[in-house]
């Protein structure tokens, strides 16, 4: 009997996969959607493709698949783009057909359509060009962006100077001022590293990454059906984003009790104006709860990116002393040491700029950007890709490419720069994505990263506890995010 129970459950199983294969074969292919591997039911390609390094196993499917194919994330079909050519062909020359966010079960649950990163349609592209214009430097009253940044900029060399010469992980710090600048713009005050409150946000923020990268919250975001219902881990990160909120909401609620509409102060002010302007509309999507969820959505997506490449591009130049001492030579012959780096300085800082722009390229932070989505039926190369369909743009893929970077696994800021040493701009330089949804935060970010990286460099140089060859430069963690090896330095006054 239960020999008989056995084999009818692997006919059963047999016949079952038999049948997804006959229908796999008829929906794939020339004309058709392009081809993968071959799914299992409910499992999907989950042999084959890991949570853990989805960039590399992804990498290693192209090797047979070709730049455009096919794979099942659980049940649901995922078109997955590689390099440069397909990827600005979906998302340059068909920008509008692939402006759609993908599927994200998390973001869905916690922003429930609303904000700037899980949404869509026309409450999408309101608010996000309301965010845009926000965020160029003049649209909150008098203090410029580049203000706030240099400020903070004092506030983490005080911080650095407390560690005299003594070894220290820079995580915790750099965290800090980089999330301090977000809320400068957004909240319009900083907090001090030891404010209670700041601590609590700080932590909240830690673990919603922690949970996400998490191999249960990589699992949540392929079965959300199931894990919806289960009790388990991945139910902490909406505690955690609730707690986020909730601050938001609080600092929403002071802002509106001290609002002068003639000047406004920062992000949650604008947003306060547009609110009044926007009163007497039907269905304007300028209400509090989307304040509170774009709000939400600037402060998640601004902080643990940009701190996380500082501290990556930190350990870089730690691995490559001479790279390091180029700069300073940079910073001192351009700057100086009377007064501090500001963005004008760029353009005369070839080098300097080649090496951050290095930095985001080597470390592709973002290797899968975030799911995007085709708003029809799409023709790509000779493949159709039917509309709704998830598509993953691989960002990696497009800064590793060697057709545009001779050696691109070494750290090397020749790759952006010319034969006489000035800056070289690259197509394929897209860590912020590109086309309709690419990154509402790239002007900050770029200026944050010049600016905090110089300003470091200019009053410290940066010296590994280990001998630079034995520093491993490899990231520990590869899900959604390149995270770097966890380390140590001293910062030597010059
Ligand atoms: C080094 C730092 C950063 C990197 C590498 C980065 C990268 C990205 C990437 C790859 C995307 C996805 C684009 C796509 O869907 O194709 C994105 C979206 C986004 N980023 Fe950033 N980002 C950074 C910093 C920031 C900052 C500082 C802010 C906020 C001020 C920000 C706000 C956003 C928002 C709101 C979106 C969603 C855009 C949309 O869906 O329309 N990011 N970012
Ligand atoms: C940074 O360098 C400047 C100029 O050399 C100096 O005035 C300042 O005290 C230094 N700041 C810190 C925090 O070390
Ligand atoms: C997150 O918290 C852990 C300890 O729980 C700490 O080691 C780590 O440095 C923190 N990361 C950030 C980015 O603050
Ligand atoms: C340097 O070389 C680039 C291309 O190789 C060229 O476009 C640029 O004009 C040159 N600049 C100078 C100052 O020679």
């Amino acid at each position: 009997m239960e020999l008989l129970g056995a084999t009818s459950a692997v006919l059963l199983v047999c016949i079952v996969c038999l049948l997804s294969f006959t229908a796999w074969r008829k929906r794939f292919g020339k004309g058709k959607m392009p081809p993968g591997p071959i799914p299992l039911p409910i499992l999907g390609n989950m042999l084959q493709v890991k949570p853990k390094d989805l960039a590399k196993t992804l990498q290693k499917l192209t090797e047979k698949y070709g730049p455009m194919f096919t794979v099942y994330l659980g049940s649901e079909p995922v078109v997955v783009l590689q390099g440069h050519d397909v990827v600005k062909e979906a998302l340059i020359d068909h920008a509008d057909e692939f402006a759609a966010r993908g599927h994200m079960p998390i973001g869905e649950r916690a922003n429930n359509g609303l904000g700037i990163i899980f949404s869509n349609n026309e409450g999408w592209l309101q608010v996000r060009r309301f965010a845009l214009s926000t965020l160029r430097n003049f649209g909150m009253g008098k203090r410029s962006i580049e203000d706030r940044i240099q400020e903070e900029a004092e506030c983490l060399l005080e911080e650095i100077t407390k560690t005299k010469r003594m070894p220290f992980d820079p995580t915790y710090m750099l965290s800090c001022s980089v999330s301090n600048v977000i809320c400068s713009v957004i909240f319009g005050n900083r907090y001090d590293y030891k404010d209670k409150k700041f601590l609590a946000l700080m932590n909240n923020m830690n673990n919603t990454f922690k949970l996400m990268n998490s191999y249960w919250g990589q699992v949540c975001s392929m079965y959300p059906k199931i894990m919806d219902h289960l009790p388990g881990p991945h139910n902490k990160i909406f505690t955690e984003i609730d707690s986020l909120k909730a601050f938001v909401s609080e600092e929403v609620k002071t802002h509106q009790a001290s609002l002068d509409p003639s000047s406004p102060r920062d992000f949650i002010d604008c947003f306060l104006n547009k609110m009044q302007e926007e009163k007497d509309r039907a269905n304007s999507h300028f209400h509090l709860k989307n304040l509170i969820t774009s709000t939400f959505d600037l402060f998640v997506a601004g902080t643990e990116t940009t701190s996380t490449t500082i501290r990556y591009g930190l350990l870089l130049l730690l691995k490559h002393p001479k790279i390091q001492e180029k700069v300073q030579e940079e910073i001192d012959r351009v700057v100086g040491r009377s007064r501090r780096p500001c963005v004008a300085d760029r353009m005369q800082m070839p080098y300097t700029d080649a090496v951050v722009h290095e930095i985001q390229r080597f470390i592709s932070l973002t290797p899968l950007s975030l799911p995007h989505a085709v708003t029809k039926d799409i023709h790509l190369k000779e493949y159709v890709i039917p509309k709704g369909t998830t598509v993953f743009p691989i960002l990696s893929s497009v800064l590793h490419d060697n057709k545009e970077f001779a050696n691109p696994e070494e750290f090397n800021p020749g790759h952006f720069l010319n034969e006489n040493g000035t800056f070289r701009k690259s197509e394929f330089f897209m860590p912020f994505s590109a086309g309709k949804r690419i990154c509402v935060g790239e002007g900050l970010a770029r200026m944050e990263i010049f600016l905090l990286i110089t300003i470091i460099l200019q009053n410290f140089t940066l010296k590994p506890v280990v001998d630079p060859q034995e520093l491993s430069i490899t990231p520990i963690l590869s899900g959604t995010g390149n995270v770097p090896p966890i380390y140590q330095l001293c910062a030597i006054p010059r």
